[in-house]
């Protein structure tokens, strides 16, 4: 079936992988991707797609309701994958007004532009989504109960490897009570409120998805995982908030884009769905994998770049533990992550390494005249 889908925040670390599947993957679709090109948003992301003859990009600002409305008008949109946010936890701390303006009003005026358009044809609903994607962080956080790790309840394929612990005896499930702590976190639930709001009011065909951490390539150099591989390469100090004891629970991006396809195209609607990757972590011990990661992979002496550890002030509000129950999703739809954290890790090491020049564009802020030069007269 042909299909023409938005997605928004397709220039950005996991909508490039999103971008990247579905244009590959589905070739009869017309894929869109929507995106302001804020400081996180980089086209170089999609180098290798971005002359498919099925992928389009559309720079615009998701507040911008007319613009969203008529390119809806204009394409015969039928499905949005919503993934346009500001989305980093610290610059929500100095910065709260621009989160509440991306990721609630962004979130409402694509909802408006899809309520109007869809409920404008004779059709309707029908064969229409609008799939808003959300983090885990809208629950709050967990306790650490168990410091030193128990065995979880569950296990998956790519969790069965050597570090599978839990460090508490509760997880993130659908039905929890939302408690979010930080700016970001609170205008992420205030956006996922909209979108069930949406389907109880109208009948709009929504479906929200919450994830735990992702990582892997073309990650903004701000989050814990690239910006340490960078610094560990550079010889440069790495900044551990607190103790280094908050835990989080990590899944490789590819994973989450194929979890996304899978429920864009069978999820049911009104649905939530968690995924994780039952792959918990403290962050000390992931911050050591990464120096013995990045040291063997550089030739370096095993643990030469330890002492490149430095604790620092604690974020302030900072979560101490994140693990989601992905169990729902997995049976319903029988997702699983593919990969093991260490292979994980090893791939995405590699593939910072192996990239450097993209790393320096994005440092240099070069990246950012990318667009003005690829788009320039089209
Ligand atoms: P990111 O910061 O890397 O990318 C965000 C993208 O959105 C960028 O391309 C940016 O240019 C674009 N954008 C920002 N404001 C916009 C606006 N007003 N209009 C149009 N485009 C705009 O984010 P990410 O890490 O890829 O996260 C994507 C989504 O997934 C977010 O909604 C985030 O809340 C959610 N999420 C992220 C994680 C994670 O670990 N990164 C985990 C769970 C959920
Ligand atoms: P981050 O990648 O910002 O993701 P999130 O806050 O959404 O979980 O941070 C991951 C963890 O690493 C989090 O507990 C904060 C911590 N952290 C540091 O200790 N130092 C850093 O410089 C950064 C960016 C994060």
């Amino acid at each position: 079936m042909k299909r023409t889908i938005i997605i928004t925040g397709g220039a950005g670390f996991i909508g490039s992988h999103v971008v990247r599947l579905f244009v590959n993957k589905y070739p009869e679709y017309k894929i869109i991707n929507l995106d302001k090109l804020t400081y996180a948003g980089n086209l170089a992301n999609l180098k290798d797609v971005e002359d498919k003859p099925s992928y389009k990009f559309v720079k615009m600002d998701i507040c911008d309701f007319d613009g969203v409305y008529k390119l809806m008008q204009d394409e015969h949109v039928d499905g949005i994958i919503h993934l346009a946010a500001e989305s980093h936890v610290d610059r929500s701390i100095k910065d709260p007004f621009t989160f509440a303006q991306t990721n609630v009003m962004g979130t409402l005026s694509l909802l408006q532009a899809a309520k109007l358009y869809w409920e404008s044809l004779p059709e309707k609903w029908e064969g229409k989504r609008f799939y808003h994607i959300s983090t885990d962080e809208v629950y709050g956080a967990l306790e650490l109960t168990h410091p030193q790790g128990i065995q979880p309840p569950f296990s998956t394929k790519a969790s069965s490897g050597k570090h599978h612990l839990a460090y508490g005896d509760k997880f993130f499930t659908e039905d929890l009570k939302y408690l979010p702590h930080s700016p970001y976190s609170a205008a992420k639930a205030a956006s996922d409120h909209f979108v069930r709001a949406f389907h109880d009011t109208y009948g709009l065909p929504t479906v929200v998805t919450n994830c735990s951490n992702n990582y892997g390539p073309y990650q903004f150099p701000e989050k814990l995982i690239p910006l340490f591989i960078n610094n560990i390469r550079h010889k440069k100090p790495l900044p551990v908030y607190g103790k280094g004891e908050n835990v989080r629970d990590w899944l490789y991006v590819e994973d989450h884009a194929r979890a996304i396809d899978l429920i864009f195209h069978k999820g049911k609607v009104a649905e939530t769905y968690n995924i994780g990757g039952f792959n918990e972590w403290k962050n000390i011990d992931l911050i050591k994998v990464l120096i013995n990661t990045v040291d063997r992979l550089l030739g370096r002496a095993e643990g030469e770049d330890l002492n490149l550890i430095t604790y620092v002030t604690d974020r302030a509000g900072h979560d101490m533990r994140y693990a989601i129950d992905s169990s729902k999703f997995q049976k319903e739809l029988g997702w699983e992550p593919s990969l093991q954290f260490e292979e994980g890790i090893e791939k995405t090491v590699r593939w910072y390494l192996d990239n450097q020049e993209w790393m320096d564009n994005v440092t240099s802020g070069d990246y950012q005249k990318y667009y003005e030069e690829m788009y320039k007269g089209r």
